[in-house]
């Protein structure tokens, strides 16, 4: 069978998975394939059991794939075949040289640019997915185009908004998507290409063009903005509790203001995923590189209440519990960044486990998705942690339970129960809110929300 385009992707991960599997489900008339290096992942996107937990993801897996969506390890092939690649491959925060704990890590988007000039045959349109620092497109093409064999490639930006636990609805009805390309005549007929692709299935007018640096550049504001509003929540979080008001009070009373509006404005145990703190830190690399040094202070902001959030939370558990956890055994009832994924890149939970340890406290983890990755997280934590599928039984003779994800399975369960099980006193640290705290205290808890005053029965 002939199709009318064939696309490639290049890295087969969060972004690259869901996105590419959207557009295959919505344009049968185009093949699309999906290349990584990583063997057991490319194993498990044609297996049952796909390598990440997305809702609705799995059905349009199926009813793709084998027809025009199809997962390899063949990257040169797939070059060689197609004439868009989008890139996706993992840009993390730099762990060494230059730029190390801030700057990202562009050793394996350069391998993969090296590639697609080494496989390439003909003219090709290259699309960067990678959330990348400002500029890359540029770095991009001058390696590309440095072969000098006459094959000309058009990069464009076309940076991903899709949050983990919804990416299916946010890639079927995106708020927008922008597509950045140079204004050259050439620049703007690639553009139309891929606008073409997006207006399979979403209305023109939310199909925003844009050149290529402020596409980039969007990107990292994007998520500086978002990441700022919970930052911002939870900075007010503390006075709250210091104050006896109540922080869901205040940001109902505040995102009323249609100019400011009521969505991320949840306070908690802090942001994590793998890339709010990443992309600040690349866009406070960005503003010191460019001699700006008050702008990289105030995003550098954003990540210090992150932290300082996170630390907070384990002091508040430590005080309350009378100085000392050693030897106390403690739940975490969810490990994930956020609910409804397996992902715990950056969580919260990673952070508040380790110190729990660090203060000797026994750790039992519970989540419905995320256990598997909690392991790998903490497998060189040397410490007692223990993983239990069952809320309930996790919970079984500990000293306190502390919320870490908002999980909606956590809001139901049956307190009356888990007290009675639970070594006593016993509390409850509700990392995101999403407990009857009043009911838990009558319950005979000792309930310790984000932002608003405890309730003890000391
Ligand atoms: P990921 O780590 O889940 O996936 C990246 C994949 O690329 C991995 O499977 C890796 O094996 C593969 N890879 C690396 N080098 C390769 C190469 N040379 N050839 C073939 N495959 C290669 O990462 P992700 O979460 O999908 O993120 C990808 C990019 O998208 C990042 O820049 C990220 O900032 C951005 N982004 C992520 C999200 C998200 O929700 N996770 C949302 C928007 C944007
Ligand atoms: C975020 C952005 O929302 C996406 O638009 C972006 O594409 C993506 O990052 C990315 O570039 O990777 P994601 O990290 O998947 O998506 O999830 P969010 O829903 O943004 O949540 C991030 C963190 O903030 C989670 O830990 C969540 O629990 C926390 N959060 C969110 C709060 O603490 N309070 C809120 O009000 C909202």
């Amino acid at each position: 069978m002939s199709f009318e385009k064939n696309i490639l992707c290049i890295g087969a991960g969060y972004v690259g998975g869901p996105t590419m599997a959207m557009i295959a489900y919505k344009c049968p008339q185009y093949r699309v394939t999906v290349v990584d290096i990583d063997p057991e992942r490319i194993a498990q996107w044609n297996s049952d059991d796909l390598p990440i937990y997305e809702p609705g993801l799995e059905e349009i897996v199926k009813t793709a794939r084998g027809r025009n969506l199809f997962f390899s390890t063949e990257v040169e092939e797939g070059i060689r075949e197609s004439e868009i690649i989008f890139v996706s491959v993992n840009t993390p925060t730099k762990t060494f040289g230059a730029g190390a704990g801030m700057a990202a890590d562009l050793q394996y988007w350069d391998k993969t640019a090296r590639q697609i000039r080494k496989y390439s045959e003909s003219n090709k349109i290259i699309v960067e997915k990678s959330t990348l620092p400002v500029k890359t497109a540029q770095a991009m093409e001058r390696i590309l185009t440095s072969a000098d064999n006459g094959i000309r490639f058009h990069v464009l930006s076309n940076p991903e908004f899709l949050a983990q636990g919804t990416a299916i609805k946010d890639l079927e009805d995106p708020d927008r998507v922008l597509i950045g390309s140079t204004q050259t005549p050439e620049g703007l007929k690639a553009r139309d290409v891929l606008v073409e692709i997006y207006s399979n299935w979403i209305r023109r007018e939310r199909i925003i063009t844009s050149n290529i640096w402020s596409s980039e550049l969007s990107k990292l504001v994007a998520n500086a903005f978002l990441a700022q509003r919970i930052s911002s929540i939870n900075s007010i979080s503390a006075l709250c509790e210091k104050a006896d008001a109540d922080v869901e009070e205040v940001a109902r009373a505040v995102g009323m203001d249609s100019r400011v509006g009521n969505r991320f404005l949840n306070a908690s145990v802090g942001f994590g995923g793998s890339c709010f703190k990443k992309d600040i830190l690349n866009l406070v690399y960005l503003c010191q590189y460019y001699d700006l040094k008050e702008v990289a202070d105030y995003w550098e902001g954003v990540v210090r209440i992150n932290d300082y959030q996170k630390e907070r939370f384990v002091l508040n558990m430590l005080n309350v519990m009378f100085n000392t956890l050693a030897n106390k055994r403690i739940c975490l009832f969810g490990f994930a960044f956020k609910a409804d994924t397996g992902d715990t890149r950056e969580s919260p939970a990673i952070f508040v486990a380790e110190r729990l340890i660090e203060e000797k406290a026994r750790v039992v983890i519970t989540d419905p998705k995320a256990l598997k990755n909690a392991m790998k997280d903490l497998e060189n934590i040397a410490g007692e942690i223990s993983y239990v599928e069952d809320p309930y039984e996790a919970s079984a003779g500990c000293s306190a339970i502390a919320v870490m994800t908002e999980w909606g399975i956590y809001a139901d369960l049956d307190y009356k129960k888990i007290y009675r099980s639970m070594a006593k006193p016993a509390f409850i640290f509700d990392g995101r809110n999403i407990l009857d705290h009043d009911k838990l205290f009558e319950i005979g808890f000792n309930v310790f929300p984000i932002g608003k005053p405890g309730l003890t029965h000391f």
